[in-house]
């Protein structure tokens, strides 16, 4: 899950490259590096750590060229260090190639490739591709250089097994950048006398907002003037032009501290937008045009799946009490990594759902080409539009969540919560659901914005309660019901922002394990709501307060009596148990992102994490 980004056109290449980067540098912060055409040879400049590292030596060499690849790296192969940096060079220092994802078989192409007298200077598997493409290009027939460069990329993509997205220069044809992909993105910009290969649009976005999403097995070469996309398998590629729907301002930190508070911050809005068009009061349901099925259709599904990773996750979880309360349709939460290789059984009206922020997520990806295999209809529930995981389903939801470029998701939780509770309400009113309650629930979720809007003032409380724990080395989140995978939640960001070791539990496990963990110095979280299971949260916080555990309390207004039992208490405006994972995450999201600001942690750039995982 590096970042790609390759320029070439009119304008200098490095500062294109390097801003490039710095838009992508939340899929990898290992290292960085760039390789430019200069004068008939390469300039490659590379370093560990940060694009700062790699633009001070930028600064220093301020190298010339119209055109140039780059990338930033999360190391798989091979330790962060400037030798293990990409770009990487073949046997004849002519070629440099940048690569996101895993070449699997590398060990046994570099081991032929020793045979054949080729040397190596990195431990990574990208080296190995680089000199395999070197090998076909200096074996490669009389075509011009441009034709021979292809040509070799395609033969030498043939033998490896993997996933790949890269971009490749040669110092014979210093007019063309090839660029090709296999289970990891890449995107064409287009421009007038100039052109574009990134990861992520949000990388371009500032240059262009014509792109070319690439489909697996192309290989395109861009020139200054035009772009040409075959298909490894044989002839032309089809390809689109698409229009990117947001500005180079949604993907900039604006005056908040940190990409990942501006995204909570966001959440009225894109709460909003992800509910925007889908609420019919006249038909009291929700209208969701994407899943290109018919009332009928949706009234022969006898079981839902949902599958995905992480916090895209556990918005599948909270989605499988909405639909089962709601709809009535029993639903299974899979997470994706474990479904791909698990033999799951299922019904001929069994609908899948893969759940994706970034939708290049390749273990969710693979749910979903598992679920294909199969013969199961899967729809997708993604942010990122085009992404390969929008592309391969077969229709979905988009949650209009803008983008998010904080690793730590947030606004896409609520939104695809959100969505969650959209298509429950579609369901239910398939099934049982009157419209007086269809109604009662629109309400209800058109005042959820304003209600994050009331829980985001109380930012600063929140802050000292996060500046009193910042110290712990350990922290329990409790919840029930529809608020259990909001504890999951809720431990998952502190763990991954603040490297606190945290966990989530249904409350009533505490009994069974979890309370011999509880002393003065661990503090837990509970998510406790006034729902139907108030009191047993209660019980369940005095059991903890007997053992003299601090406990945090997310509460509604207007219930204060938990004060009587808990330390602190934040407190969320009442909605129904069923939507109130909405608000009860948020204090949990603002609470471990200032308890990761009281520990010097770096907020957007946790370390060994990124914000796609496109490596299994
Ligand atoms: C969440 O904060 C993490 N970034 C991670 O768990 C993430 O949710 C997971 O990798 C799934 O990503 P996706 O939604 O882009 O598929």
């Amino acid at each position: 899950m590096c970042g790609i980004v390759g320029y070439i056109g009119i304008r200098q290449a490095s500062p294109i490259l390097l801003d490039g980067l710095r838009r992508l540098e939340y899929r990898g912060y290992d290292s960085a590096g760039m390789a430019l055409h200069h004068g008939g040879a390469l300039d490659v400049l590379r370093r560990a750590g940060r694009i700062d590292n790699l633009k001070q030596l930028v600064q220093e060499q301020n190298p010339q060229s119209l055109a140039g690849i780059s990338h930033t790296r999360w190391a798989t192969h091979g330790a962060p260090t400037d030798s293990n940096a990409h770009p990487h060079c073949d046997q004849s220092g002519k070629l440099a190639l940048v690569h996101n994802g895993v070449i699997e078989n590398y060990q046994s192409l570099r081991d032929t490739l020793k045979q054949d007298g080729h040397t190596f200077s990195s431990e990574t598997d990208t080296e190995v591709l680089a000199h395999l493409i070197g090998h076909f290009y200096d074996h490669g027939n009389g075509d011009p250089p441009a034709a021979k460069l292809v040509a070799a990329v395609q033969e030498a993509l043939s033998k490896v097994k993997g996933t790949y997205g890269i971009a490749v220069i040669h110092t014979d044809c210093p007019d063309v950048i090839v660029g090709a992909r296999l289970g990891s993105p890449l995107v064409v910009g287009l421009g007038k006398n100039e052109h574009f290969l990134a990861s992520d649009v949000s990388a371009i976005v500032a240059h262009t907002k014509d792109v070319i999403y690439l489909n697996d097995y192309d290989v395109v070469t861009i020139t200054k003037e035009r772009y040409d996309v075959t298909s490894l398998e044989g002839g032309r590629a089809k390809v689109k032009v698409s229009r990117v729907d947001f500005t180079e301002d949604d993907a900039e930190k604006g005056d908040f501290p940190h990409y990942m508070l501006k995204e909570i911050y966001e959440q009225p809005n894109s709460l909003r937008n992800a509910m925007r068009g889908r609420l019919s009061r006249d038909e009291a349901t929700a209208v969701l045009g994407g899943l290109q099925m018919t009332p009928q259709e949706l009234r022969q599904i006898d079981r839902i799946i949902l599958s995905a990773c992480g916090t895209a996750c556990h918005a599948g979880m909270v989605g499988e009490y909405l639909i089962e309360s709601l709809a009535r349709i029993p639903t299974e939460v899979e997470i994706a990594s474990e479904f791909r290789y698990r033999n799951v059984p299922t019904t001929k009206d069994t609908l899948q759902f893969v759940i994706s922020q970034s939708g290049e997520t390749i273990d969710t990806l693979a749910a979903l080409r598992e679920a294909r295999r199969k013969g199961i209809k899967c729809l997708g529930i993604v942010n990122n539009v085009a992404s390969t995981i929008a592309r391969e389903t077969d229709g979905g939801i988009y949650i209009h969540a803008g983008p998010e470029i904080g690793v730590a998701a947030t606004k896409s939780f609520t939104s695809q919560v959100a969505v969650m509770a959209l298509l429950s309400l579609l369901l239910g009113r398939i099934h049982h659901m009157s419209s007086t309650d269809g109604i009662e629930m629109i309400d209800e979720l058109e005042a959820i914005p304003d209600k994050i809007t009331e829980i985001l003032k109380q930012a600063s409380h929140i802050k000292q309660i996060a500046e009193k724990y910042a110290h712990v080395d350990g922290m329990l989140f409790m919840g029930r019901l529809i608020n259990y995978p909001v504890a999951l939640e809720g431990a998952l960001k502190m763990k991954e922002i603040s490297y606190i070791y945290a966990s989530g539990h249904p409350s009533a496990e505490l009994k069974h394990g979890v309370i011999a963990l509880v002393k003065p110095e661990l503090p837990s979280v509970f998510i406790a709501p006034h729902d139907a299971v108030y009191e047993k949260n209660i019980s369940n916080i005095e059991e903890v307060k007997a053992r003299k555990g601090p406990v945090i309390a997310v509460a509604t207004e207007g219930h204060p009596n938990i004060e009587k039992v808990a330390d602190e208490v934040i407190y969320v405006p009442r909605c129904p148990a069923n939507l109130s994972p909405m608000l009860t995450v948020v204090p949990l999201q603002l609470l471990s992102y200032y308890v990761a600001v009281a520990r010097g942690c770096d907020v957007d750039k946790p370390r060994n994490l990124a914000k796609s995982v496109t490596v299994e």
